[in-house]
C-alpha cells in the first residue's frame, strides 16, 4: 500500500483488574497514613491482579475493547506492539503471547522496554510504520502488573503503583492524527529507577529474592524533580516546532505519577490544570506505561476527547526515558 500522510487512533480500550486496594488497607500493611498517600501523591487507591492474571491477560482485554472500539478485527492488525517492563517472563514476548491470545499469527509483534513513556514510544513506532506504508493498521497494548515487583514492605514505593491495560489501534486517517512526536532517554540516570535482578547482570539467587532485588527500586525525591523539568521540556519540544502554546491544547494526557508533578508540569507550560490536565491517578495509582493508555481511554470515554481538539500526551519514566506527542483528534 501506498505511504499515509496522517496516523489517527482510531480505537481505545482498556482494562483494570476488580481488586481496589486502598489507602486503608494500606495502613494495615507498612507505616503510612491516607493523609500522607494522598497529600504526597494524590492517590487514593489503585487496582491489584489476580495472582494467575499475567500482563498478556490484562493486555488482551483491553486490545479486544479497542479493536471493538475501532470497528476492526484482530485479522485487520499489521503489526502489535506491547510497552510492558512486567511481561509475562523474559520470552516469548508478551506482544507474542497476546497475538496468539487475540487468534491470529504471522504480523510481527514485539515488546519494547520504555518504562513509563512506553505507550508514547509505541504510538510513535506505529506511527512510523503505518505512515511509511510497511502496515495498514497498529495495535499498540501499555500492560503492567507492577504488583508482580512491588516490595509490599517498603513503603516509600508500595503506596505508588497499580495494575492495568490500555490499548491504541492506529490507522491511516484523512487529516489530523498524529502532528508531532518528540522522544528522548538518558541513560546516565538509569539507578533511579530500577529492578536490579533478575537479568544477565545480577541472575535470579537465593541472595536477590531475600533482599527484594526483584522489586522496584526508587529515588522518588530525586526523580520528581527531573520528572518536572523533563515532562516540561518535551511538551515544549513537541510543541513549539508546530507553533502550538498551552494555549492551543485542549487536553493533557501525562503519565499519572504523582499529582504534584503534573501540577507543576502544568505550571511550567502556563496552563491550568484544572481545565486541561487529564488525571486518573487518584483511582489507579501509577500503572506506568499503561497509565498515559488507560488516561487516554477514559478522556475518550468520557468525553473530554472529541473530534477536532488537540492532545498533549507527556510522558516520564525509568531509562530514564521520555515522550510527548500532540494528537490532533
Ligand atoms: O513513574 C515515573 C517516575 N516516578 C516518579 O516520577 C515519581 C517521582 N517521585 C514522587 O512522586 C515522590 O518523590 C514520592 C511520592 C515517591 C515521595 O514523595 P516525597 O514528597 O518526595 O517524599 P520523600 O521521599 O522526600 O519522603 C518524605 C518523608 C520521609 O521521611 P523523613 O525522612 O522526612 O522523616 C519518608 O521516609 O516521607 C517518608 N515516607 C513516608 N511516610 C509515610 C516515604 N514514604 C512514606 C509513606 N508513608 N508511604
Amino acid at each position: 500500500m501506498s505511504g499515509a500522510r496522517h496516523t489517527g487512533i482510531i480505537g481505545v480500550g482498556k482494562y483494570l483488574p476488580e481488586k481496589v486496594l486502598t489507602n486503608a488497607d494500606l495502613e494495615k500493611l507498612v507505616d503510612t497514613t491516607d493523609e500522607w498517600i494522598v497529600t504526597r501523591t494524590g492517590i487514593k487507591e489503585r487496582r491489584i491482579a489476580k495472582e494467575n492474571e499475567a500482563t498478556s491477560d490484562m493486555a488482551v482485554r483491553a486490545a479486544e475493547k479497542a479493536l471493538a472500539n475501532a470497528s476492526l478485527k484482530a485479522a485487520d492488525l499489521g503489526i502489535i506492539i506491547v510497552a510492558t517492563i512486567t511481561p509475562d517472563m523474559f520470552f516469548p514476548s508478551t506482544a507474542c503471547r497476546l497475538q496468539h491470545k487475540l487468534g491470529v499469527s504471522g504480523i510481527p509483534a514485539f515488546d519494547i522496554s520504555v518504562a513509563c513513556s512506553g505507550f508514547v514510544y509505541g504510538l510513535a513506532i506505529a506511527d512510523s510504520f503505518i505512515k511509511s506504508g510497511l502496515v495498514k493498521y497498529a495495535l499498540v497494548v501499555a500492560a503492567e502488573k507492577l504488583s508482580a515487583v512491588t516490595n509490599w514492605k517498603d513503603r516509600s514505593t508500595c503506596v505508588l503503583f497499580g495494575d492495568g491495560a490500555g490499548a491504541a489501534v492506529l490507522g491511516p486517517v484523512e487529516e489530523g492524527g498524529i502532528m508531532g512526536i518528540h522522544l528522548g532517554a538518558d541513560g546516565s540516570k538509569g539507578d533511579l529507577l530500577q529492578m536490579p535482578a533478575g537479568g544477565s547482570c545480577m541472575p535470579a539467587s537465593v541472595h536477590t529474592v531475600e533482599n527484594h532485588l526483584h522489586c522496584i527500586q526508587m529515588e522518588g525525591n530525586i526523580l520528581f524533580k527531573h520528572a518536572v523539568k523533563i515532562m516540561g521540556d518535551a511538551a515544549k519540544a513537541v510543541t513549539e516546532p508546530l507553533g502550538l502554546t498551552g494555549e492551543d491544547i485542549d487536553v493533557i494526557i501525562p503519565h499519572q505519577a504523582n499529582l504534584r508533578i503534573l501540577e507543576a508540569v502544568a505550571k511550567r507550560m502556563g496552563v491550568d490544570p484544572a481545565k486541561k490536565l487529564y488525571m486518573n491517578l487518584e483511582k489507579y495509582g501509577n500503572m506506568s506505561a499503561a497509565s498515559s493508555a488507560v488516561a487516554l481511554c477514559e478522556a475518550v470515554e468520557e468525553g473530554r476527547i472529541t473530534k477536532g481538539k488537540t492532545i498533549l500526551m507527556d510522558a516520564f519514566g525509568g531509562g530514564l526515558t521520555w515522550g510527548a506527542l500532540i494528537i490532533k483528534w
